[in-house]
């Protein structure tokens, strides 16, 4: 694909007041979803649920692109079209996970590399004609005793950009993930440390590959307290830091930044987003890219039941719309209750 096309699919995925869905979690990982709410997880179901997701109407003004995985792209919604092109109807942009997710780093205790890159370029390709316009690579590093060591970070930096150059040449838009962790009880200024070590070394890897970066998009973590940390920072403390972070090492020719929720519940995700897009003045786009931030108060109230989809689908618009007026700084705690 040429480059300019790359870059408008890029732009479009960050268009003002839009961010993404993140809809791709693995068999393993939607298991463990559906067990919180005691529904088995049988492709039925998650055909169901995915179902009720990509159905509902009006999520388009929010949702610019959902990331699906292997099965979901293959597979078809209730009416009988398959899902990308249910999609593309909406006008919404599908996208495919790729990666095959993080195993241990052998010699390197508590720390994982991401798996994938062999095969990819066919996978792609295939990924192509089934209608996917772009594609995510998550890796993972963890904060602790020790850790992250350079040769992890490198590792997995390594990892992206060969999945990110492999992605331009099938004409997908790559979203880089490189998630820091916020597991453990570290502060936010060791958060910030092996945030800014992790994107310095992903940005160098890529324009070591000739990654086009105008034609790809960032999704990092936010720079958050660990979880354990008994002092967290605030809202505006999380926002400053995370911006002062990213201005330190993303090139302002990423056109744009979509954040991860990475565990934070709904509202904080959105409050923090809100917070970075009200600083304003940024060289990129501030959006999202949250699975968890966007589903969880949906999965909640869908518990399996079909009687209950027109609830969970007035949720799931609901949070959409929070996460949109967030693009512009624009989302208050008035909005938050109007739908409660
Ligand atoms: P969360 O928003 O739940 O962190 O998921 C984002 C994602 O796509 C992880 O790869």
């Amino acid at each position: 694909m040429a480059k300019h096309e790359l870059e408008s699919v890029a732009r479009a995925l960050v268009s003002k007041g839009k961010g993404i869905l993140a809809a791709d979690e693995s068999l393993g990982t939607i298991k463990g979803r559906f067990e919180r709410i005691k529904v088995e997880s049988t492709e039925e179901n998650r055909r169901s649920y995915r179902d009720m997701l990509f159905t509902t109407r009006g999520i388009e003004e929010f949702i610019s692109g959902i990331i699906l995985f292997d099965e979901t792209i293959r597979s078809k919604a209730k009416d009988g079209r398959p899902f990308p092109e249910v999609l593309g109807q909406k006008g919404i942009m599908p996208g495919i996970k790729v990666d095959k997710g993080p195993v241990d780093l052998p010699g390197f205790p508590g720390e994982k590399v991401t798996e994938g890159l062999d095969g990819l370029r066919g996978r792609l390709n295939e990924y192509r004609g089934l209608g996917a316009r772009f594609a995510k690579w998550r890796a993972v590093i963890a904060i602790g005793d020790g850790i992250p060591t350079r040769t992890c970070i490198d590792a997995n930096a390594h990892a992206l950009a060969r999945y990110a150059a492999l992605c331009q040449e099938a004409g997908l838009v790559p979203i880089v993930e490189p998630e820091v962790l916020m597991d453990g009880a570290h502060t936010i200024e060791r958060c910030e440390e092996a945030t800014e070590a992790t994107l310095k070394s992903v940005f160098s890897e890529l324009q070591e590959h000739r990654v086009v970066l105008e034609g790809m998009l960032l999704k990092p973590n936010m720079v958050l307290s660990g979880k354990e940390c008994p002092k967290q920072a605030t809202i505006p403390e999380v926002a400053e830091i995370t911006v002062r972070c990213l201005r330190r090492v993303v090139p302002a020719a990423v056109p744009g930044i979509v954040f991860l929720s990475g565990g934070q519940s709904a509202e904080l995700a959105t409050d923090h987003l809100n917070a970075m897009n009200a600083l304003g003045g940024h060289p990129w786009e501030i959006s999202f890219s949250y699975a968890r931030a966007l589903q969880d108060p949906a999965l909640k109230a869908w518990k399996g039941e079909a009687s209950n989809v027109p609830m969970a689908q007035q949720i799931f618009y609901h949070r959409a719309k929070c996460n949109g007026a967030a693009r512009y700084g624009k989302y208050s705690k008035q909005m938050e209750a109007a739908a409660a």
